[in-house]
């Protein structure tokens, strides 16, 4: 018999451990695993000696921008960035125009994708419509998202119709949420302690990007820890199984912690940004608005590291938001006028390798917070999320030794900057196959529009 691909003598990193293997990919499925060097031939063949397989990258929380907002990013843009950054399947968020919170908005986007998307891809669409909420789940969609925060001074990223705090409408949404059997991911923020917080920066006339990013870490990061507080009661009221997105205090962990251990369905992700940016004010200082989402404290950033390790904190997804550097410029002067966020799906990978590379992270946990978690979280195990035969062949072999410095001149997101340029690794994908077609090859591209499937519960 003959394989369509031989990986050979890959370093594998399966659920249960990591060993040299050749895995044979059938079509688009791996139909077998083999010891090293003892696999029939392949059509192709993959030396990977020098090489670790991983399961493809499942980023369940990206700002693709289509529609809508394609000055910032593209469909096209995002492919290339996910085939050169090891991502399989990434999940848009409902911050586009218009926003997917109807059956009507949700269809028109999942056909765009269906044309358009070189990846697989679904969408996390909006709760905030209660008699929508039903009907989105028949889309074949994931997970449902929510915004707790409302922009004041900008008009971007979190736009009036998609965010919603009062606890009676979370209460509400949860209810609908949970009756479709549905993860709901939220963004947590107090948004009326915050209106307090930034009145009081305001009054001092402070305004600039470091007043920004002091203000949203304000008092210990009250206002992360207030809102998950609160999330987390409507969620043992409700019993609906809740995301929470943007893990970024120890309280936080601490609160998760508690409510794993009494066994309630309770899941979050970590954000890139929190372990390699923001958690060093210097970034801040060199970068203004442009290191901005969100300053993490040294301390917070260390707990939330710790429960990533040992799974408190579940999942990392990227929270991909590119924005143009005019409107990052305006951060210097005014950080409530700079739209929010930063592009990473290119680099998180290596900023992890780079990490197991260092001892701190072992490839197993890798693997699971980037694939089999998320894939099991949401629904795609196991026909995603994990190397394991009958699995879609979603494998990105990646050089564990070779070192580079992030520099902006490969940035591949329509923004054309990273806040990692500078930053060294060591660890860098050099091929990705998404169900069996080789979507970077060693450098170079193979990604096509409309390849992409919706990636639907298995
Ligand atoms: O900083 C952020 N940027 N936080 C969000 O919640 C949204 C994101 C974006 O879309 O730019």
């Amino acid at each position: 018999m003959t394989y369509d691909i031989v990986i050979r003598r890959a370093t594998v990193v399966f659920e249960d451990g990591v060993r040299r293997a050749d895995l044979g990919i059938d079509g688009d499925r791996i139909a077998a695993i083999h010891d090293a060097g003892s696999a029939p031939k392949g059509k192709r063949e993959i030396a990977a000696d020098d090489l670790v397989a991983l399961p493809g990258m499942i980023d369940m929380h990206s700002h693709h921008r289509e529609p809508g907002f394609t000055h910032k990013e593209d469909l096209a843009h995002i492919g290339r960035q996910c085939a050169a950054g090891g991502v399989t399947v990434s999940v848009a968020m409902p911050n586009v125009s218009p926003p997917p919170t109807t059956a009507t908005d949700l269809d028109a986007m999942l056909d765009l994708y269906r044309q358009r998307s070189m990846i697989d891809y679904n969408v996390n669409a909006s709760a905030v419509l209660i008699d929508e909420i039903p009907k989105l789940a028949e889309r074949g969609i994931l997970a449902y998202k929510l915004f707790m925060v409302v922009d004041t001074g900008r008009s971007y990223p979190h736009m009036p119709g998609i965010g919603l705090h009062e606890h009676g409408e979370l209460y509400e949404r949860m209810q609908s949420v949970k009756a479709t059997g549905l993860p709901l991911m939220v963004h947590p923020h107090d948004q009326s302690l915050m209106d307090s917080i930034e009145k009081q920066y305001w009054a001092r006339g402070e305004r600039d990007f470091r007043a920004y990013a002091k203000a949203y870490a304000h008092d210990d990061g009250v206002i992360w820890d207030t809102a998950v507080g609160v999330l987390l009661r409507l969620q043992e009221a409700t019993g609906v199984r809740l995301h929470l997105l943007h893990t970024q205090t120890h309280r936080v962990v601490e609160m998760l912690r508690a409510a794993k251990a009494a066994g309630r369905p309770v899941s979050s992700e970590v954000n890139p940004w929190c372990f390699w940016l923001t958690n060093d004010w210097a970034n801040i200082e060199r970068l203004g608005s442009y290191a901005l989402s969100y300053y993490v404290a040294p301390h917070h950033a260390e707990a939330v590291y710790a429960g990533f390790l040992d799974g408190t904190v579940d999942i990392m997804a990227t929270d991909h938001a590119p924005h143009l550097r005019e409107e990052k410029e305006l951060g210097w002067t005014d950080g409530w006028k700079a739209h929010t966020g930063t592009p990473s799906t290119q680099f998180y990978l290596s900023l992890l390798l780079t990490d197991v590379a260092a001892g701190k992270l072992s490839y197993e946990r890798l693997a699971d917070a980037t694939a089999t978690r998320p894939a099991k979280l949401f629904g795609l195990y196991p026909r995603k999320g994990a190397i394991r035969v009958g699995a879609d062949a979603d494998i990105v072999l990646v050089d564990p030794k070779k070192k580079k410095t992030i520099t902006d001149a490969e940035v591949l997101s329509k923004c054309g900057w990273s806040p990692y340029a500078g930053q060294k690794v060591q660890g860098v994908p050099v091929y990705t196959f998404l169900r069996g077609e080789s979507i970077y090859d060693d450098g170079t591209f193979a990604v096509r529009d409309g390849f992409g499937r919706q990636a639907v519960r298995a």
